[in-house]
C-alpha cells in the first residue's frame, strides 16, 4: 500500500504478547506505534523502566520505546484520539476485557484483539487471514449494533489451533468431518518463561484451563458462515482435543488424526501433500507484509517438524507439517507445529490488521 502509515496503539504493551507486538511493529512498513498502554500500575512510567527485569524477548528492547510514557488503558478517549486503531492483549477478567474493547470500538478506535473475550460474540469476526478473510463482512453489522462509523472489534483465534486448523482447512472441502488433535503447548502461551515458571523444567502438565473447549469450538466459528448478521458455526465437522503443557519455551505442536466422510473419494498421501504445498489464502494473494510466502510447509523427514528448527520458519508465520500417513482407526494422521506467540498471537494479530487495512476497514 502506498500511503501514510497508520498510527497504532498497543493496549497491554508491557505483557508477554504486548512486548511481541512492540518488536513486530518496530519497523513495520504500514504501522507506526504512537501509544503504549497498560494498567494504572504502569501508567505514567517510562516503558523501558517498567519492562526492565521482565523483558521476555530474546531481542533487546528497541531504543524507540524506552522513553515512551505508558498511558492508562482506562483513558480510552486519550488513547483513541492519538491512533487509527489499537492492538489489545491484556490480562484481565473476561467481562472487563469485553467492556474495555467495546469502549474503544465505541470511541471509533478499531480493536484488533489477541484476547479470547469476544471470540464468540456473534458479530465479531475471528479471523485467520489465510482461511476466513470473508468473515470481515460481518463488521458492517457489528458497527450498526455498536452505533459506530469506524469502530469495531476483530479477533484472532487461540494459539493452540493455529497449527492444525491451517492443515485441515484445504482438505475440509474434500470431506474431512472428524478430527482428533493432541496439542503439546509451550509455556510462553501462559505468558511464562522457565525463569518465571521453574516447575515446568523437566515436567509435563496434562491440563491447560479452557484450552480444550477453545481448540474444539473456535474452529467451528472460523469455518462458519454469515447468516442474519451473525457468524453461525459449522456443523459439518467434529473436533476432539487434549491440550498438554510441555517444557518448551515457544512453539505449539499438534498430533492430529482425521477422517473423511463415508462415501467420499479420499485423496492419497501424495495428493494431500500437494494440496498443502500449493495452498494460498487471501494473505498471500494480497502479499500482506507479514504473510508467509508459503502458508503450509511439508517436511518429508520422519523426525520433522521440530520446535527448534521450524518454529521461526518465515518469521514464525508459516505452519510446519510432517509425518502424514494412513492410520488404522482414522483415515490419516500427521504432526504439525506453529509459533504460538508469532503466528499464534501477536504475529497473527498484525497479519489480521494488515488484512483489515488492505480491505479498507481501517480507512
Ligand atoms: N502469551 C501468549 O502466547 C498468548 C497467546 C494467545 C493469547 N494470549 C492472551 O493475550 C492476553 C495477554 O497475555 P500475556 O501473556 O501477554 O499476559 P501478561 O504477560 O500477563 O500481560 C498482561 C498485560 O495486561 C495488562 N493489564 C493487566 N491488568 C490490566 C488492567 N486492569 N488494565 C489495563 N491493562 C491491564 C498488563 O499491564 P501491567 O504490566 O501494567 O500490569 C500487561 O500489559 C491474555 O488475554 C492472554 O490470554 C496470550
Amino acid at each position: 500500500m502506498n500511503q501514510k502509515k497508520f498510527k497504532v496503539g498497543i493496549i497491554g504493551a508491557t505483557g508477554m504478547v504486548g512486548q511481541r507486538f512492540a518488536l513486530l511493529l518496530e519497523n513495520h512498513p504500514w504501522f507506526e506505534v504512537k501509544v503504549l498502554a497498560a494498567s494504572a500500575r504502569s501508567a505514567g512510567k517510562k516503558y523501558g523502566d517498567v519492562v526492565e527485569g521482565r523483558w521476555h524477548m530474546t531481542k533487546d528492547l528497541p531504543e524507540k520505546y524506552k522513553d515512551m510514557v505508558i498511558v492508562d488503558a482506562e483513558n480510552v478517549e486519550e488513547v483513541a484520539s492519538q491512533v487509527d486503531f489499537c492492538f489489545c492483549a491484556v490480562n484481565m477478567k473476561k467481562d472487563e476485557i469485553k467492556a474495555l474493547e467495546e469502549r474503544y470500538a465505541k470511541a471509533e478506535c478499531p480493536i484488533v484483539s489477541n484476547n479470547s473475550a469476544h471470540r464468540f460474540t456473534p458479530d465479531v469476526p475471528m479471523v485467520i487471514p489465510e482461511i476466513n478473510a470473508d468473515h470481515l463482512e460481518i463488521i458492517d453489522a457489528q458497527r450498526k449494533r455498536l452505533g459506530t462509523k469506524r469502530g469495531f472489534i476483530a479477533v484472532k483465534s487461540n494459539c493452540s489451533l493455529q497449527s492444525y486448523v491451517p492443515a485441515i482447512h484445504p482438505l475440509k472441502e474434500l470431506g474431512v468431518n472428524k478430527v482428533l488433535a493432541c496439542t503439546y503447548q509451550a509455556i510462553s502461551g501462559a505468558g511464562k518463561t522457565f525463569k518465571t515458571w521453574p516447575e515446568m523444567i523437566d515436567n509435563v502438565i496434562p491440563y491447560i484451563g479452557g484450552e480444550e473447549e477453545k481448540s474444539e469450538q473456535e474452529p467451528l466459528k472460523i469455518w462458519g458462515h454469515i447468516e442474519n448478521n451473525e457468524i453461525v458455526k459449522t456443523d459439518d465437522i467434529a473436533i476432539t482435543a487434549q491440550c498438554i503443557r510441555v517444557p518448551v519455551s515457544d512453539g505449539h505442536t499438534a498430533a492430529v488424526f482425521m477422517s473423511f466422510k463415508d462415501g467420499v473419494k479420499k485423496p492419497s498421501v501424495d495428493e494431500i501433500i500437494k494440496i498443502w504445498e500449493s495452498y494460498k489464502g487471501r494473505a498471500q494473494e494480497l502479499e500482506l507484509p507479514s504473510a508467509p510466502k508459503q502458508f503450509l510447509h511439508y517436511f518429508t523427514e520422519p523426525d520433522r517438524p521440530q520446535i527448534k528448527s521450524e518454529r521461526n520458519l518465515e518469521n514464525g508465520m508459516a505452519v510446519s507439517v510432517g509425518r502424514l500417513r494412513e492410520d488404522t482407526q482414522y483415515d490419516y494422521k500427521f504432526v504439525c507445529m506453529s509459533h504460538n506467540t508469532l503466528r499464534g498471537a501477536a504475529g497473527g494479530a498484525v497479519l489480521l490488521a494488515e488484512l483489515l487495512c488492505a480491505e479498507g476497514y481501517m480507512d
